[in-house]
């Protein structure tokens, strides 16, 4: 004890007007620096602070916890919203190509056709660049299935642009069914030469 009292003697000294410690030998242009013990709130939430640290170290490098591990947030994540767009998916029909003839698919498909397909196979469906849609020869085949996957996939190397992105399921749909019930078997004021094959 001695010792100690003689040390911590050494180590400050007691301001006199103001009771307050003041370490001893440092004084730099009459500024004399505190030597005062810290508040005990102070130094327990260091304490703690170190303790959660050591916790928080342990359970992330050795325990590897789920709930800190950023991997194994995000893998949950992912089958989250995997499962969810499986659901969903599970829950829309599966869509199904069957000629409309309802007005509003068919006034739908006629402004498709208007403003899309006409530049090249003209408004009346007679053709231009592309085939004649009012007779009765098909490249590709004269089922509403034909006409859609020939819309859905074109015909790339022909001329014939793929609408998958650029027109819904239900658009080119509503545009076959067009085609089929109210262009073809009309007379067009300029057919275009068949090409393809003869459909009865
Ligand atoms: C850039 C010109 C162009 C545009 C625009 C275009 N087509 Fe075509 N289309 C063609 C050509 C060229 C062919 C012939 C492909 C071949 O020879 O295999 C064709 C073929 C087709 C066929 C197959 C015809 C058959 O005889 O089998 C269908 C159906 C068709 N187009 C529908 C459409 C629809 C619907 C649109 C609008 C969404 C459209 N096309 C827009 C150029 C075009």
């Amino acid at each position: 004890m001695t010792t100690d009292n003689q040390n911590n003697k050494e180590s400050y000294e007691i301001d006199t007007l103001t009771n307050q410690r003041l370490i001893k030998d440092h004084e730099y242009d009459g500024i004399k620096e505190l030597d005062n013990e810290l508040p005990p709130w102070w130094k327990w939430l260091f304490i703690i602070t170190i303790a959660f640290a050591a916790v928080y170290l342990i359970r992330l490098w050795v325990f590897r916890a789920d709930d800190l591990m950023q991997s194994k947030e995000y893998q949950s994540e992912m089958a989250d919203v995997l499962a969810k767009k499986e659901a969903t998916n599970a829950n829309a029909a599966p869509f199904e190509v069957t000629l409309l003839t309802d007005e509003a698919s068919l006034a739908d498909g006629k402004e498709t056709w208007t403003k899309i397909c006409s530049v090249c196979h003209l408004l009346d469906g007679g053709g231009l660049v592309g085939p004649n849609m009012t007779d009765n020869y098909w490249i590709h085949g004269n089922t509403v299935n034909d006409l859609f996957n020939t819309v859905t996939n074109g015909v790339i190397e022909k001329g014939m642009i793929s609408y998958k992105d650029q027109l819904s399921e239900k658009q080119r749909l509503d545009v076959v069914s067009y085609i089929l019930v109210d262009l073809h078997g009309t007379t067009p004021a300029n057919p275009k030469a068949p090409q393809g094959e003869l459909y009865e």
